[in-house]
């Protein structure tokens, strides 16, 4: 082999070798002044890898991998993570002390894992902001898995299997503005169970089993400005349940089981107001949805379902007399 050729290699090897230090197999690691970014997005991938991992890195990915074991252990040589991102992998739980030693991490992504109970002070011990645990099967949360002083302001848990609100354990969420719960088993909303959250701006509900709300449900939530209640069963609302919410900008009732409105229950400062998909009940009960619909334009379409002879009407299109009105 001549000179050349050995030079050319030796070059080639120090590249590759160098490379494959600064970075671990089967990710791509991406360096700039502020950050050190790797994201692990192979299959094949069943063990931490943490062979290579720079020890500077701020973000983490491991995503759509066979990952089913994660430990303290393993966190521990990159103390500067900020986020950590892992949805899809295989984790069926989380160690209590899995965070001991990251003091800046402010974001955990825990999507579309298999976790089912998530044990006492799993969560101490960081910094988070951002929390989301959608698309697991939790039913039963510890509850002291979160801090006493948290800072919390993202909290995703929908997609689980929760049937009832976790009121205690979200107690101290005293900076909590968006909220998920959507894709539950939740049957009731417990009185009270929002007053730990005045911050609360995005408050989502949807596809659970709710079949009523109290009338103070929202009266200490002065900040919410979207409410999400969809595919419930909702059969009433209390008048005035969303008086007093200034901020409000949407309101999904579509897919309950609602057949009238009580007089003044609309009477807010938004006109964005889903309610299709409604048995809505066209006699004189609804004639107050009749009038706002007609008289403020409110952005949605709903129809009737009963009685039958208006059946698929759009209710804004009726008549007084079709109501039973007198004209
Ligand atoms: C992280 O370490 C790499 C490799 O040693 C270096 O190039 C990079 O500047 C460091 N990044 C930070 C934010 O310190
Ligand atoms: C993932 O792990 C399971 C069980 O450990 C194994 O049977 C399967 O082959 C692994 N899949 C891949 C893509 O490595
Ligand atoms: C929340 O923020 C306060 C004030 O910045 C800080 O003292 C406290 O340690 C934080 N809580 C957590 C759990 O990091
Ligand atoms: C409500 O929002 C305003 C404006 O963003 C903010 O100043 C205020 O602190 C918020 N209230 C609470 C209780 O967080
Ligand atoms: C309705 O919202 C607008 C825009 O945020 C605000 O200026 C107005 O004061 C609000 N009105 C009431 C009655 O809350």
């Amino acid at each position: 082999m001549n000179s050349w050729l050995m030079h050319a290699l030796s070059v080639m090897l120090v590249f590759c070798c160098r490379d494959a230090i600064s970075c671990p197999k089967r990710c791509t690691c991406h360096f700039s002044a502020k950050s050190t970014e790797v994201v692990c997005p192979d299959a094949g991938l069943s063990h931490f890898p943490g062979e290579g991992l720079p020890g500077n890195t701020t973000s983490l990915t491991i995503q759509y991998t066979n990952l089913s074991v994660l430990t303290s252990q393993h966190l521990k040589a990159i103390p500067l993570l900020e986020e950590l991102h892992l949805p899809g992998n295989k984790l069926s739980s989380l160690p209590a002390d899995l965070l001991k030693d990251l003091h800046y991490l402010h974001t955990i992504d825990l999507t579309d894992n298999e976790l089912r109970e998530l044990p006492a002070n799993v969560f101490h011990h960081a910094p988070l902001l951002n929390l989301v645990l959608k698309d697991n099967r939790i039913s039963i949360l510890h509850p002291d898995w979160l801090p006493s002083n948290s800072n919390l302001t993202w909290l995703d848990l929908s997609g689980n299997h929760l049937m009832k609100f976790p009121m205690a354990q979200l107690q101290s969420l005293s900076h909590l503005k968006i909220l998920h719960l959507s894709q539950n088993k939740l049957e009731e909303l417990p009185v009270g169970c929002l007053d730990a959250h005045p911050a609360l701006e995005r408050l989502h509900l949807d596809q659970n089993k709710i079949q009523s709300l109290d009338v103070k449900a929202f009266s200490h939530s002065a900040n919410l400005t979207h409410i999400f209640l969809q595919k419930n069963r909702l059969d009433s609302l209390p008048s005035p349940v969303f008086q007093g919410l200034k901020r409000l900008e949407y309101v999904d009732l579509s897919e309950n089981r609602l057949q009238f409105l009580s007089p003044g229950i609309l009477d807010i400062n938004t006109s964005w107001v889903e309610l299709t998909f409604n048995p809505w009940h066209c006699d004189t009960k609804i004639e107050y949805l009749w009038r706002k619909l007609t008289m403020e334009s409110l952005q949605s379409e709903p129809k009737c379902a009963t009685p039958e002879n208006l059946k698929d009407r759009v209710i804004a299109t009726l008549t007084r007399k079709e109501m039973g009105l007198p004209e």
